[in-house]
């Protein structure tokens, strides 16, 4: 795939062509589709004015290929190519984009699709998959150009104006009443995230970040998902023919909008609805062993309002330890960072890790979301377990990459630092990213890298 300068019609006419960085001339780039267990390989030309890497979102590779500059691998150069190269051990839904000046490269539409199929995928009529993107576009359709402003970094980073789903404003999508579609979800956008409504279906969850999970219907009837997530549902078409089905965005209180429509054909399909099984098959994940496990506390803070959330968060995170730490990120808030990870933003590009797990051994990170703002936040190299939200456990012990956490929430997640390399920890609100909500996590020792 060749990373480039392009053009394409993001909003539809009379609106013109939007200029973008594009893989393969297209945003998406190209859906990259595979069995699991196969070996894939992906050379990458770099075409842009600037240092590029993709990194594999989601993918469990050897440290070497996930893509992360001065990290993991050098950067590549304007001209130069690299081969990414690793086995797609996890089926599911996976994306890809580069990891270097994220909130610019990704912004301008450098992603893609990565779907890894199972040896036997649950039967469906269709597939679709959408990519979702936020764009902030200048009356003129161009993209503007105010990336990484104060204003975006201390608040909820860079929300756009206009909605795309496939690289494209969309209108309506035609479907059948009765039809069965699995329907992959993943959020592309910089910042903004989606709690989609699709009123009157019944969208049954399948797998969450890629992974399995127990079939069943979005919490309080919203599909939430923040910037980087995936989800794969069941969507049943159980509207009469000739009518349309509206599916609207309800995350931001007030700023609801219609995102597209699912516009039914005149003909049925089929009568009701199909009664195939919907469970997906595990992933080959090691289980966490909580009797054995290691607990490491992470505290998240910063940002806007931070302090505030901070005080009134400092007593029930009152311990010796903890309250010396809120005393430490307060002084530290006055520093070069906006958001902090255990009191540190990172800032350059070599950085210590955050921790050091020993390989092998399960992590258990309880985690708190001292700011007034979301985050979702991601780990590379491996999937882990929530746990816990509030104290109170999941319903699905769900395994997710990128967990989105509430204003002041805690949240306890679960894995195994089975995957030896230096991974990257880190807000995927690109914004918060680059205004230094990152970290590291070492996995040492002995041993073969996967
Ligand atoms: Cu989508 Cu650090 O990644
Ligand atoms: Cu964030």
């Amino acid at each position: 795939m060749r990373a480039a300068p392009g053009r394409t019609h993001l909003v539809p006419e009379p609106y013109g062509e939007t200029p973008v960085w594009a893989y393969n001339d297209a945003v998406p780039g190209p859906e990259i589709r595979v069995r699991q267990g196969d070996r894939m390989r992906v050379v990458i030309d770099n075409g842009i004015d600037e240092e590029t890497t993709v990194h594999w979102h989601g993918v469990r590779t050897p440290n070497a290929m996930d893509g992360v500059p001065h990290l993991t691998q050098v950067p590549i150069a304007p001209g130069e190519s690299f081969t990414y190269e690793f086995d797609a051990v996890d089926a599911g839904t996976f994306w890809y984009h580069p990891h270097q000046n994220s909130t610019v490269q990704v912004g301008r539409g450098l992603y893609g699709p990565l779907i890894i199929e199972e040896a036997a995928p649950v039967r469906v009529d269709r597939e679709l998959t959408w990519v979702l993107d936020d764009w902030r576009l200048t009356q003129a359709v161009a993209i503007s150009d105010d990336f990484g402003n104060r204003h975006d970094l201390m608040h909820n980073g860079r929300v756009g104006n206009t909605v795309t789903i496939n690289g494209r404003v969309p209108e309506s999508i035609a479907v059948r009443a009765g039809e069965r579609i699995r329907l992959r979800l993943i959020n592309a956008a910089n910042a903004r995230i989606f709690g989609l409504d699709f009123s009157g279906l019944e969208p049954v969850v399948i797998a969450l970040d890629g992974q399995p999970v127990t079939p069943h219907a979005p919490a309080d009837g919203l599909v939430t998902l923040g910037p980087a997530m995936r989800m794969d549902m069941i969507l049943d078409m159980t509207d009469r023919p000739g009518n349309r089905t509206t599916v609207v965005d309800r995350f931001y209180q007030g700023l609801e909008y219609r995102l597209v429509e699912l516009a039914y054909a005149e003909t049925a399909l089929r009568e009701g609805a199909p009664d195939w099984p919907v469970e997906l098959p595990a992933n080959p994940l090691a289980e966490p062993d909580l009797r054995d496990a290691i607990r490491h506390e992470v505290t998240f803070n910063g940002g806007m309002m931070g302090q505030m959330v901070m005080a009134e968060m400092g007593g029930s995170m009152g311990d010796g330890a903890s309250g010396g730490m809120m005393g430490n990120m307060m002084n530290m808030m006055h520093g070069q960072g906006i958001w902090f990870i255990n009191g540190k933003a990172a800032t350059g590009h070599v950085m210590d890790p955050l921790l050091t797990l020993p390989r092998g051994r399960t992590c258990v990170l309880t985690m708190t979301n001292a700011t007034a703002w979301h985050h979702p936040i991601h780990l590379h190299g491996h999937s882990f377990r929530v746990l816990s939200r509030n104290g109170q456990p999941t319903a699905h012990r769900e395994w997710q990459d990128t967990v989105l956490m509430a204003p002041r929430e805690k949240v306890e997640i679960a894995f195994v630092a089975d995957n030896p390399g230096d991974w990257m920890f880190h807000c995927h609100i690109l914004e918060h990213q680059a205004a230094g909500m990152m970290g590291v996590i070492r996995v040492s020792g002995k041993g073969e890298r996967i």
